[in-house]
């Protein structure tokens, strides 16, 4: 690990992880939400799916029910406070929690079916080679759904700043990041109460 890495992930690991006890109270309506986006994916019974950067785990139940019995559920996070509330909840038992960065993912090559990702790629510090890593991770056609509950204009907002071009999420920025790391943008929502855009890996 170079050093800046190792700052990289202590600062997310500083950020989330006085945030974590909090996370689920700030955010309590968020849901159907994330229920939805969920079902956009696609997913079928059976399917490997990995939450990349799955923070108190609020998806992990709707992607156990996705996948069914018969799947696998994976939720990686980096800051270990995250992964304790997942755990505390109950909703770890939906999934197998690893303790990773979403950059080096300890798994096979195309071992996956799909990734969703809710509120990382702005938190990346790389975030080409966070996407690179998924697209290494999910099989050729697999799917990645990155996923925010508030749009880009509303989130913003409620930050007290405007939406920016060079944000990495505004669709040209976004569409152009995922061609150079293996993936193409199939669909692009950007709307105030939900930011959703799905890409397809593709094929080597
Ligand atoms: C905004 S939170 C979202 C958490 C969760 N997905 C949700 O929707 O509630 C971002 C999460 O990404 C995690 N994270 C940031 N960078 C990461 C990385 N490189 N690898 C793994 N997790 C990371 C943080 O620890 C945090 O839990």
């Amino acid at each position: 690990m170079t050093h800046d890495l190792a700052d990289d992930r202590a600062a997310v690991r500083a950020f989330f992880g006085e945030r974590a006890p909090r996370w689920d109270a700030r955010f309590p309506d968020d849901g159907p939400a994330y229920a939805a986006a969920v079902h956009e994916i696609g997913l079928r019974p059976g399917d490997v799916v990995l939450d990349a950067g799955c923070g108190t785990g609020r998806a992990l139940p709707e992607l156990r029910t996705a996948v069914g019995p018969a799947g696998t559920v994976l939720g990686a996070d980096l800051t270990p406070e995250m992964l304790d509330e997942a755990a505390r909840t109950g909703r770890g038992k939906a999934a197998t929690l690893l303790l990773a960065d979403v950059s080096q993912l300890p798994l096979q090559s195309s071992c996956l079916d799909a990734v969703f990702g809710a509120g990382l790629i702005s938190h990346l510090p790389g975030p080409e080679s966070g996407l690179r890593e998924l697209a290494r991770v999910v099989r050729p056609q697999g799917r990645l759904a990155l996923f925010h509950p508030v749009g880009r204009a509303a989130l913003a907002a409620r930050q007290g700043r405007q939406t920016s071009p060079d944000d990495i999420r505004a669709e040209p920025r976004l569409r152009a990041l995922l061609a150079a790391t293996g993936w193409r943008l199939v669909s692009y929502v950007d709307e105030d109460d939900r930011y959703l855009a799905l890409a397809e890996r593709r094929p080597e």
